[in-house]
């Protein structure tokens, strides 16, 4: 049985509590949060040992996973005094709230020989996992763009940090993920339009090494929900309903164009559109598992610490952007804070 424990009992903590409760071969060991109504409404709920101090929690437990959930500029402290308690981490994405915080916890990890997990949990997705068997296939073809969309009605209960931390972090990670790539240069406008402290929206472009250029529609101002990733190429596009859990794709049209004065326009026409059946299930239970199963065998974990702050740095470059009203040449900005050897480049 791995012994298992979650720091930080809120919004996404509380499902971590419920999915390790009914994993197998898991068991639920202790909970902390100095939030008494939460920590003391989960521990009745499950009938597990509940602390104020995640400190108190390490002292009294034996742990061999802790799942951390705090708000993100706690993520370094507490990871920290996990890995040095021998416990194996998983850490709610943003990794963290800086680069240098977030090098700081791999390399603390790295040395105690213990996994470092961040959750981005959306690689967990069925359909975000079919879409990467299908372009690593190359049903595509050559890739053209990748656009993200990621709307969502008003928040009022996040306070401590804006949109692009909160939800482009999802995005510049599955770009990057699904890319295999870097990116090369940014430029993003951000608004402040509802949030008292910080944007609520982003309008912003990267075009990654490899020529593919990443569009992010985000914001915390649109009444309905929306997830949704599109991914242009030679041979049509696919499209990606993170929240239904669906994967279209949209081919070009095989038919022959019949008029010949159009045949003289290059150009693509529409074809089928195929929705693929996929299994569906909860990527967060998916990205647990995977997270046990890599502590268990030691091997790298799906989402690696370096993922983590490879997605925090372009966060951070999609913010200085907007704040500068500049392109950003990526490879300036790594040098100018001293970021290359942190993002593991090879100088
Ligand atoms: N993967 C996702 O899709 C996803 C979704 C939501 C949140 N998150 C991330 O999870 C983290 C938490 O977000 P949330 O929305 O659940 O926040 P939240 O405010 O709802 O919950 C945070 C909890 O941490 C507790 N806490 C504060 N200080 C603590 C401490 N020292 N020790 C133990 N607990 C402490 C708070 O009392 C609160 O209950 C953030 O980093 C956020 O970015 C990820």
């Amino acid at each position: 049985m791995i012994r298992a424990g979650v720091i930080g009992v809120g919004a996404i903590g509380r499902h971590h509590v419920r999915i390790y409760n009914q994993l197998d071969d898991v068991q639920l060991v202790a909970i902390a949060d100095p939030d008494e109504a939460r920590r003391m409404g989960l521990a009745r709920l499950y009938k597990t040992p509940a602390y104020a101090s995640f400190e108190e929690m390490f002292d009294r437990e034996t742990l061999d996973v802790v799942s951390i959930a705090v708000p993100t500029v706690l993520h370094r402290e507490v990871t920290l005094a996990a890995l040095e308690r021998g416990v194996n981490v998983l850490v709610e994405k943003p990794i963290a709230a800086t680069v240098e915080e977030a090098a700081e916890m791999i390399k603390r990890a790295a040395a105690r020989g213990l996994t470092l997990m961040v959750g981005h949990v959306e690689r967990f997705n069925p359909a975000l996992i079919e879409l990467k068997r299908r372009l690593a296939a190359g049903e595509l073809g050559h890739v053209f763009q990748v656009y993200a969309r990621r709307l969502s009605p008003f928040p009022a209960y996040i306070r401590d940090v804006g949109v692009v931390m909160d939800l482009a972090t999802h995005e510049l990670d599955i770009m990057r993920y699904l890319l295999g790539s870097e990116a090369e240069r940014i430029y993003a406008e951000t608004e402040r339009n509802l949030h008292n402290l910080y944007e609520d929206m982003l309008a912003g472009t990267i075009k990654f090494e490899n020529g593919i250029v990443g569009v992010l529609d985000i914001n915390w101002l649109t009444p309905t929900k929306v997830r949704e990733l599109r991914i242009t190429g030679e041979r049509g596009m696919f499209l990606v309903d993170y929240l239904k859990q669906d994967l279209y794709f949209y081919e070009n049209s095989k038919a022959p164009n019949p008029w010949d004065a159009m045949a003289l326009f290059r150009g693509v026409g529409e074809g089928n559109v195929l929705k693929f059946q996929l299994n569906k299930v909860e990527p967060l239970e998916a990205e647990l598992a995977a997270f046990i199963k890599a502590t268990v065998n030691h091997t790298e974990p799906a989402v690696t610490g370096l993922d983590g702050l490879h997605a925090l740095a372009l966060v951070q470059m999609v913010l200085a952007s907007a704040e500068q009203g500049q392109v950003l040449r990526v490879r300036d900005h790594v040098a100018a804070h001293g970021w290359a050897e942190m993002m593991g480049a090879k100088t």
